[in-house]
Formats: C-alpha cells, structure tokens, sequence
C-alpha cells in the first residue's frame, strides 16, 4: 500500500472538541470514521496525529490530508486539483 495520503473530503470537519481531552486525528485519509483514526492506517507507514484540546470549543480537522499544520486545516485543500 502506498504512503501517500489519499482525500477523505475537500473540506475540513467542524468538530466540538472538549477541554483536556485527547483526539487522534486521521493522516492517511483511510478511517472510515473521519476525520479520526480507525485504525485503517495499517500498512501505509502513516500513523495518526495526536490532538489535544487546551479548551472547550470548535475546530476544523483537515479533511484533504494534505495540510500543512497537521491536523487543522490551513486551507490547502482550495489548492488541490479536482
Ligand atoms: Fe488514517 Fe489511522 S486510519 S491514520
Ligand atoms: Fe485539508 Fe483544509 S481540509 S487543508
């Protein structure tokens, strides 16, 4: 399999994230529980990139898996071909 991530989506998820808790969001694009980790980065030579929440409010995961600030959203994705 290849190390390359592939696109979940164009766009990032908008999730409501809690104060102290910790997220592990998905780099390979493969989770079938976007935008985290399912496990399904096995093979890839990706691993999940680990977020935790300083406090109570909403964030945008990258959806693309190409995003330079890992795992937010930088905005990359209005870049990326069709
Ligand atoms: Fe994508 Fe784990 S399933 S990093
Ligand atoms: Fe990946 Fe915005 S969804 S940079």
């Amino acid at each position: 399999m290849s190390d390359a991530p592939i696109i979940a989506r164009k766009t990032p998820y908008r999730v409501d994230v809690a104060e102290g808790k910790s997220y592990f969001w998905c780099a390979c694009g493969r989770s079938q529980n976007q935008p985290f980790c399912d496990g399904s980065h096995k093979g890839t030579g990706l691993v999940p990139v680990k977020y935790t929440a300083e406090s109570d409010k909403k964030v945008f995961f990258c959806g693309c898996k190409h995003t330079g600030k890992a795992p937010l959203c930088d905005g990359t994705h209005s870049g990326l071909p069709d």
